[in-house]
């Protein structure tokens, strides 16, 4: 099996890289990154080759296209600092791109996976269905979308091409760190904590999210690779939890007592609660999540523990 990673630097695309390496060690896994959010260390231990470019350039997709042949692409390069404005830029790299990767997967014949993103939802009534309403709040959320319309074309065009879009709610875990500010509230609350600050929350902490761990989405992406489906599928636990919450089992498995801050979000776009509608994903691909918040998150400290 030869795999197109984009965006294998990355948080999920790095996680997926290094999966697939221990589960089908024959394969061959390509990583096509910019390094503009992901990190070299993400790829410490990844065996394949690393084709460092710009998902934008469509002499780069040219080349890749004539010198290499995929089977199977897993599309995860994008801007993935939600509170970036700059509307063309967040097109152009979200949206627009994807058109290269899909003119790509066609002339491989390729199976694709793509991450599209809960933000398409923006604040419609959970639990959020991905026949339901769709509302992004901002410029990334509508860049997702984008790419959910562009996908639905292709799919209706050209059936025989397996193409599964995922919209991801919060993901955290092993390799998120590089975010830096857009990585999980589980970790920035984590290192307010170990750092002996009081983590600071919007007010009053209440705003929920359906925080998914980085392995379910692994696994998530595994099954899309295994199963013979085409669609657009919500990946979450279908829970959702509260940023107090986060602090309160942070606190708890770190044995560290904090008091919160609270300030006033300066957002006008931001997402108050996220739920996860997993029908859809557990129908067609057999999903269920295995970790709650609390397991993902004690599951997620072994590691971040053996960093310090
Ligand atoms: N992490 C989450 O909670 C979450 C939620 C919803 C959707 N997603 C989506 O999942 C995907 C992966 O997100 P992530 O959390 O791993 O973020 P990330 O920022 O760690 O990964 C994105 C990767 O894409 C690369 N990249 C960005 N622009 C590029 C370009 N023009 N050309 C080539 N590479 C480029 C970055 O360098 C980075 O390695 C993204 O598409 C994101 O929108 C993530």
């Amino acid at each position: 099996m030869r795999v197109l990673i984009t965006g294998g630097a990355g948080f999920i695309g790095s996680n997926i890289a290094k999966s697939l390496q221990e589960r089908y060690p024959s394969s061959k896994v390509y990583v096509l990154d910019d390094f503009s959010s992901g990190h070299f260390k993400n790829l410490l231990g990844f065996k394949g080759e690393v084709i460092t470019g710009d998902i934008r350039d469509a002499e780069l997709w040219d080349w890749i296209t004539k010198e290499y042949e995929f089977d199977v692409v897993f599309h995860k390069a994008a801007i993935t600092d939600t509170t970036i404005t700059d509307q063309r830029l967040m097109m152009e790299v979200n949206a627009e791109s994807f058109r290269h990767v899909l003119r790509a997967v066609l002339s491989w014949k390729a199976k694709l996976i793509y991450a599209s993103s809960a933000g398409v939802y923006g604040n419609v009534p959970p639990p959020m269905r991905e026949e339901g309403e769709l509302k992004p709040e901002n410029i990334y959320g509508f860049s997702k979308l984008v790419m959910d319309r562009i996908a639905t074309n292709f799919m209706e065009k050209y059936p025989h091409i397996k193409v599964v879009g995922f919209r991801y709610f919060n993901v955290y875990g092993q390799g998120e760190a590089y975010k830096g500010k857009s990585a999980s509230m589980i970790y920035q609350i984590y290192k307010k904590l170990v750092l002996g600050e009081r983590p600071r929350l919007f007010k009053w902490g209440e705003q929920k999210r359906d925080f998914v761990y980085i392995k379910d989405v692994v696994k998530a992406n595994m099954l899309a690779l295994e199963k013979d489906v085409s669609g657009i599928f919500n990946v979450g636990t279908g829970t959702a939890r509260s940023f107090n919450e986060i602090v309160e089992i942070l606190s708890r498995e770190l044995s560290i007592k904090t008091e919160v801050e609270y300030f006033d979000c300066p957002y006008d776009f931001y997402q108050k609660y996220t739920q996860a509608d997993i029908t859809r994903i557990k129908e067609y691909l057999g999903y269920t999540p295995d970790y709650t918040l609390e397991e993902g998150i004690k599951d997620y400290l072994k590691e971040l523990s053996s960093c310090l």
